[in-house]
């Protein structure tokens, strides 16, 4: 006989949410929409110095504040909020969402976003799911301190789950890996034999597998078509709520089954299908706690990460007109920044870099002149040697590219390799002139492939240097301009 549980209990007692917005109309709006429902108690502050009061003396559990407000902003609010509790969830609420101000909300630990003018229905959703995942991991936290016998064990699960956000931080261009990283820790947090996620079509209704993970996988692949399974499936879509079956109607749902929805905005993304190993106890609350708790981690940050790409690749597009408008004046730059890209990314690989410092270094490689936008014609294609006065403005080139670039606070890392690319290793580089290991590595990167591609190419006032030349001109100036290290591992390349 099945056995379905609800998949949440309501709270038991009253959660606390704080309202800051200066604005009183929308403080209104909030507050009277939250305070239809029971489970809430609320309060409100008009600007972040009383909200700042509030929170000190109240312990709440989600504050809801606008971004741009007079005094305190809401970000110093978030900061500040974040020094005293690192665990209450913030929601951000702008009428203005500039790349700046949202990833830097991302990065200072906002849980989401709201954008004025918004729909208060969305806001209710969010503060719910908000809430409901704190709830479980409070829960957690209680049932580690009562089983101390499992302490360890626990604490392992919950450190897992914190995985979860560094493994999407760590991929941010593979969905796949995500959604395989998302599995495999279903399976250890619940001892489940077989856990596949399954991207949700609502154009035809169908589910489509993305990954299949446990035990025996090629059998199990079968598993997401069983009809049983689908109307499970189709339930947790009905009800946008996670579906915890055991049974031993159907041998497919045998011994038990959690289904759980991953969910974007208010919409259904996918579900996440777990089954129990064969012969063991079937799934208890515990076990759809976990569950929960994960798919839900997992939804915000897909979330995040999508909000992110799209924000991203604006950015990428608007950077590369920019290296086009370069080329327009400029051959040189552009099939030089491809090559010196190109080698940079030889080097990195050589010494063992991370994907992440290559992502930074494809941008930072393609992007090092951009600021050589602003130099003058006269300049940039004279066929001459230049003059020192003209050397100087070129100079300029790390400055005003890092200035460029300053708004993509998502760039930071890369600007700050754009700004070093003319550093040397004995300090007579500019602009800052830094030395030795001040200078970002990926920089020291950047700057041997640069001057290795300026060296082997023509130039209109001199012509391009034999190979072997210019790697003995590098090995020269090993420990002068260049950091050794990396002289080192691109000679061992080339
Ligand atoms: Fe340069």
């Amino acid at each position: 006989m099945a056995m379905k549980m609800p998949a949440e209990e309501k709270y038991k007692e009253k959660k606390k949410i704080l309202v800051v917005d200066d604005y009183l109309p929308t403080r209104r709006l909030i507050v009277d929409a939250l305070e239809q429902s029971s489970q809430y108690e609320v309060n409100e502050a008009e600007n972040g110095e009383e909200a700042l009061q509030l929170f000190n003396k109240n312990n709440y559990d989600l504050v809801i504040s606008d971004i741009m407000m007079p005094g305190m902003s809401g970000m110093d609010l978030l900061n500040r909020i974040r020094e005293k509790n690192l665990f209450a969830a913030v929601i951000m609420i702008t009428g203005n969402p500039t790349v700046d101000l949202t990833v830097s909300a991302i990065k200072k630990g906002a849980v989401d976003f709201l954008t004025k003018p918004f729909d208060i229905d969305d806001l209710l959703f969010k503060v719910d799911i908000h809430l409901r995942g704190k709830k479980l991991l409070s829960k957690e936290g209680a049932e580690i301190i009562q089983d101390q016998a499992n302490l360890k064990d626990k604490s392992d699960e919950l450190s897992k789950q914190g995985y979860i956000f560094d493994s999407i931080e760590d991929s941010p261009l593979d969905n796949d890996v995500i959604f395989e990283k998302i599995a495999a820790l279903a399976l250890k947090l619940v001892d489940g034999e077989v856990c596949s996620i399954l991207l949700f079509d609502e154009q035809d209704n169908e589910f489509h597998p993305k990954v299949v993970k446990g035990e025996a996988e090629e059998i199990n692949r079968n598993y997401t078509h069983s009809s049983a399974l689908k109307m499970v499936f189709n339930e947790v879509v009905d009800r946008k709520e996670a579906v915890m079956i055991s049974s031993n109607e159907h041998q497919d749902i045998s011994p038990s089954l959690i289904c759980a929805p991953l969910m974007i905005r208010n919409s259904i993304l996918g579900i996440l299908s777990i089954r129990k190993k064969k012969n063991r106890e079937i799934f208890n609350k515990k076990d759809l706690h976990h569950i929960l708790s994960l798919t839900k981690r997992a939804s915000l940050n897909l979330e995040n990460k999508i909000l992110y790409e799209s924000i991203y690749s604006n950015i990428m597009d608007t950077l590369k007109s920019l290296i086009s408008s370069i080329q327009a004046r400029d051959h040189y730059t552009e099939e030089h920044s491809q090559r010196v890209t190109e080698m940079s990314l030889r080097i990195a690989a050589q010494m063992g870099c991370s994907m992440k410092d290559m992502e930074s270094l494809k941008i930072a490689g393609v992007l090092h002149d951009v600021g050589k936008i602003a130099t003058p014609d006269s300049i940039l294609l004279k066929p001459d040697k230049l003059t020192l006065e003209e050397f100087l403005i070129i100079k300029n080139h790390p400055t005003i590219g890092e200035n460029i670039l300053r708004p993509v606070v998502l760039l930071e890392k890369e600007r700050k390799i754009i700004e070093c690319h003319h550093e040397r290793w004995d300090g007579k580089g500019y602009p800052w002139g830094i030395s030795g290991t001040e200078i970002p590595f990926l920089a020291r990167i950047l700057s041997v492939a640069d001057s290795f591609d300026a060296m082997t190419n023509n130039r209109p006032y001199r012509p391009a240097m034999p190979v072997e030349e210019a790697i003995e001109e590098l090995g020269k100036n090993k420990n002068t301009q260049f950091d050794e290290d990396v002289v080192n591992a691109f000679i061992k390349i080339l």
